[in-house]
């Protein structure tokens, strides 16, 4: 094994390094405290590797994505979600019957504890629906016990109930009534069904909706260590429960500059429209920094988000296949051409990531504004999961997650009585 040699106050120090399988190259700085009084110091950790994981490797020099070694873009066209859903979580494809039964299983467990749609009833009708699946799936909890018997169960259990939860949320806000699961429906089928079907009519079935949906919801499927997963692993490492931990990467992916932004996107597209559609006096906005450009940038990604390209194309299609046209889709594209024409972007790498063109999207199958992350967080459960079991199931064992700090407060003084 190599080292790496760090010098301080004359004193030369070894550090182990650790290689990963697709050279990328970690110096192991966990004993150093330990051994010479000193801790590194990254704000926002977007130089620290928290973790050694097998689940998805980014390339973000070169727009690469893989999960559990599979290029996004074959998974993307040949998958579907609860296959994603496997593989990210227990690292390999499934057979055919492993499949079937985990399709059976996530069908089998979608319904809620009937005491649990009273919770809905006390939310204001004005509750952002975020805020309720965080809640709920907190809520889970206390149905189900995280006991290591019924480890695997909780996870099939939430991976189905999510989607339960989150239609219901907005069954809730639009004042309509729910719309129970049903086994014999798809992921994808089932769910839009429990968004929009009324019990005063038929409901029809969109194979392009459920193709969209499926989309959607493989490419947020995982995304390595970013803020939500990150805050998954931290929760999970104090040992709270799987509900638990969830619901906090929930809150984590809420905020506008992660999950969030896809919300904000629609809404700043929606703004630029409303005066006149002029481009170049927003950019300059941005550049002045009065506003960030939302859904543009990305810590990892210094060239194209995959992911956002491939939403782009199927923007397109999908918008075709639907025989929709929305001016906020020619607006997105204008920006983009605009954004990436321009010195101030070019210059810090920012290119539109995968929040850009994915709330378009939403918007075109009828999802509201305000559902955007719920739809993010449906995705990106099984990568949430994922994580959790890795960290969980690792044999050298895990420690809690407890960074230090360089603190820069008062030095001790006095507390005199009064
Ligand atoms: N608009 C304008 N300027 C930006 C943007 C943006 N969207 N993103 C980054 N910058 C600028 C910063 O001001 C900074 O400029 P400076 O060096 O002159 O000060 C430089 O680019 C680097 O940006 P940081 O904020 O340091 O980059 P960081 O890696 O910390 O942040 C983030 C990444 C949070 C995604 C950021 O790009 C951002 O806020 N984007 C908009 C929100 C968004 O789309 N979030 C979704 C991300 S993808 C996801 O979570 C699923």
């Amino acid at each position: 094994m190599s080292s790496a040699k760090l010098v301080f106050e004359g004193r030369e120090i070894d550090l182990p390094v650790i290689r990963g399988t697709e050279g990328e190259i970690g110096i192991d700085v966990s004993k150093l405290r330990k051994e010479t009084g000193l801790i590194t110091l990254d704000d926002g950790y977007g130089n620290t590797g928290s973790c050694q994981s097998a689940i998805t490797f980014i390339d973000g020099e070169k727009g690469i994505l893989r999960y559990r070694g599979y290029p996004i873009e074959q998974i993307a066209e040949r998958a579907q979600f609860t296959e994603v859903c496997y593989l990210l979580i227990n690292g390999h494809r499934p057979t055919n019957e492993q499949l079937s039964k985990y399709r059976n299983d996530l069908t089998h467990h979608t319904l809620l504890h009937e005491d649990m749609k009273k919770f809905f009833e006390g939310y204001p009708p004005s509750a952002h629906p975020m805020a309720i699946m965080a809640a709920m799936v907190a809520s889970l909890s206390t149905f189900y016990q995280d006991t290591p018997e019924e480890a695997d169960l909780n996870i099939v259990r939430i991976l189905a109930k999510s989607k339960t939860l989150a239609a219901f949320a907005y069954k809730k806000s639009i004042g309509q009534p729910i719309v129970y699961p049903r086994n014999d429906l798809s992921w994808q089928a089932n769910f839009l069904r429990m968004m929009f079907a009324v019990p005063s009519e038929d409901y029809e079935r969109s194979p392009v909706l459920e193709d969209a949906l499926n989309l959607l919801l493989i490419l947020h499927a995982d995304h390595e260590q970013n803020c939500s997963t990150s805050t998954m692993r931290m929760v999970g490492s104090s040992e709270a429960n799987l509900y638990a931990s969830i619901s906090a990467a929930i809150c984590a992916l809420w905020g506008p500059r992660h999950g969030g932004a896809n919300q904000k996107v629609i809404e700043m597209l929606q703004q630029i429209l409303e005066r006149g559609g002029d481009l170049q006096s927003f950019l300059d906005r941005v550049k002045s920094r009065e506003v960030r450009l939302m859904g543009f940038g990305h810590r990892v990604y210094k060239n194209f988000d995959p992911r956002a390209k491939l939403l782009k194309g199927a923007a397109d299609r999908i918008f075709n296949e639907l025989g929709i046209h929305d001016p906020l889709l020619d607006l997105a594209k204008q920006l983009e051409e605009a954004a990436l024409r321009d010195s101030f972007f070019v210059e810090r790498k920012l290119y539109p990531n995968v929040d850009f063109y994915s709330g378009i999207i939403y918007r075109a199958m009828g999802i509201p504004t305000e559902m955007f992350t719920v739809m993010f967080a449906l995705g990106r459960l099984p990568g949430w999961i994922a994580h959790w079991k890795e960290m969980r199931e690792d044999a050298s064992g895990y420690r809690i997650h407890r960074p230090r700090q360089v603190y820069v407060g008062e030095n001790a003084r006095e507390f005199e009585p009064r």
